[in-house]
């Protein structure tokens, strides 16, 4: 690939129309923030050097830099001067020579194939310029490309300074160009703020070249969703849309079945294996990675989740967490963090389980409160238990032991200890360890009262149909 020197992406606006607390573009499309996927997209080109111009919620963004790619620099512009003004700052103090990338912040949709195919045809062309253009069936709000008579570039208009008939032009400057440094440097020392906003516009820097006789190109992407701008939230859905249909078309050619691909939400981080079924409504967050065949959904998401092959996880709610082999999940599971289940466990309905471990072939398959416990191989939990983890201050924990049966409606209260092939009696609340093999029991003996509601309560249905009862006996 060609090597380029330096990558500028433009990414200090406001990001008003977003009406946001945060920068526009930290604002997130499959799982990744629009400046992430900017950045991503320029990774490959292998920039000696990367400077991201920051401004509006400055701290926030060389943050989030300083985390995503750390090798690149960021530049403080005070006031936003314009897109030309913006440039100049990225170039103080830059003492390199050759092919200088520019690119805002905003786009997420670019790919990096398409950049490449500009720098090849930047470099093939000996320009010092080469505008990345597209047509847009609707290109307003886009600065338009203006073309002599002869098809070649002539300048870039801004909408708000376009004529009538410019206006009519649908071909438009995405914000992304390669520029021979010095030639950029030089043209950029000629800019004026005479405009409609009373700024530097870098796209000025082409009329500046043209004008002094330098050859300036545009290279045509086919593909207009790839320059989508993020101006407001309605845009930000849009790209959100287009980026999901893209991870979720890449997954189905690498051999998963996605049933519903309008309903099934993935983050580009997550890994899915081959023969891997999604249902629909489901979303497959962060660094999620599920193994071969399991079957997802419907309606389900995983955040940061870990499933292994052949495991069925429907209806529910997980984070964080790691299902075993085959192991099957819901409906109306949730599993919070720390939640790790061995192969072939079961986890019924409306069970919540937290920062646990479930032995293989164990089984919590009803209304139940799994935390901060560890349970053995072929335990079963039943019905309705609760594992009372919280004292009120402190958190206990709850050892389960091998191929125990705790009884329905149980509490353990924790610390406790169920030792290996011990059971406990259903609705019991053990607070005692149970030693291996022991019943632990902790309710009152039942007594029957014989004979009560016929003397307690006379004349009810009830009292009626135990005297029936009574005379056939
Ligand atoms: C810009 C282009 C327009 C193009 C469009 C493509 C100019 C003058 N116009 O318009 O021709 O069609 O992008 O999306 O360049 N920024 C700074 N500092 C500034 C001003 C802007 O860093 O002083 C950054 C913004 O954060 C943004 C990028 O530059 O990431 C583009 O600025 P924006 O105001 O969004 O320009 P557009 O009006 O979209
Ligand atoms: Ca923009």
């Amino acid at each position: 690939m060609s090597q380029l020197d330096l990558a500028i992406v433009l990414a200090a606006g406001e990001g008003t129309r977003m009406k946001s607390t945060r920068a526009k573009v930290l604002h997130e499309i499959a799982g990744r923030s629009l400046l992430g996927h900017v950045l991503n997209a320029i990774a490959p080109l292998q920039a000696k050097e990367v400077r991201v111009v920051v401004g509006a919620a400055k701290e926030e963004v060389i943050a989030h830099v300083q985390l995503i790619s750390p090798n690149a620099k960021t530049i403080y512009q005070e006031v936003r001067g314009g897109t030309g003004h913006a440039v100049k700052l990225a170039l103080e103090n830059y003492h390199g020579s050759g092919t200088v990338l520019v690119c805002a912040g905003d786009t997420p949709l670019l790919t990096s194939e398409t950049l490449s195919n500009l720098l090849a045809e930047h470099n093939s062309t000996n320009a010092s310029a080469t505008v990345l253009t597209t047509e847009m069936p609707d290109p307003s709000g886009y600065g338009r490309v203006i073309r002599d008579k002869d098809g070649s570039l002539a300048e870039i208009v801004e909408e708000r300074d376009a004529t009538d008939s410019q206006k009519q032009t649908l071909e438009i400057n995405s914000g992304v160009y390669i520029f021979d440094f010095l030639e950029l440097r030089d043209a950029l020392s000629q800019l004026s703020a005479s405009n409609s906003q009373k700024e530097e516009y870098l796209t000025d820097v082409i009329a500046i070249l043209k004008k002094s006789g330098k050859r300036v190109g545009a290279f045509v992407s086919h593909d207009f969703t790839e320059v989508l701008g993020i101006n407001d939230r309605s845009q930000l859905s849009t790209c959100s849309f287009i980026m999901n249909a893209r991870v979720c078309d890449a997954l189905m050619r690498s051999g998963v079945t996605i049933v519903d691909p309008m309903s099934t939400w993935i983050d580009m981080t997550a890994e899915i294996d081959v023969d891997v079924r999604i249902e629909p409504g489901t979303a497959i967050k962060g660094n999620s990675k599920v193994g071969k065949s399991a079957v997802i959904g419907p309606r389900t998401t995983l955040v940061d989740c870990r499933v292994e092959s052949g495991a069925h996880v429907l209806e529910s709610h997980c984070e964080s967490s790691e299902i075993g082999f085959g192991a099957m999940v819901g409906p109306y599971s949730h599993l919070r963090g720390g939640t790790v289940l061995a192969g072939n466990v079961k986890v019924g309905s409306f069970v919540e389980i937290k920062n646990s471990k479930v032995g293989e072939s164990s089984k919590v398959p009803h209304l139940s409160y799994v935390g901060d416990a560890t349970i053995g191989t072929d335990s079963n939990i039943g019905a309705a238990t609760v594992i009372v983890n919280y004292d009120g201050v402190e958190k206990h924990q709850t050892i389960i032991g091998d191929h125990v049966r705790i009884g329905s409606d149980s509490m353990l209260v924790a610390p406790v200890t169920i030792g290996d092939g011990a059971y406990t009696a259903a609705g019991s609340v053990i607070t005692e360890d149970v030693p291996p093999g022991a019943l632990g029991m902790g309710r009152a003996k039942q007594t029957n009262i014989l004979g009560w509601v016929l003397k307690k309560r006379k004349g009810t249905k009830s009292a009626e149909a135990a005297a029936k009862k009574e005379g056939s006996t």
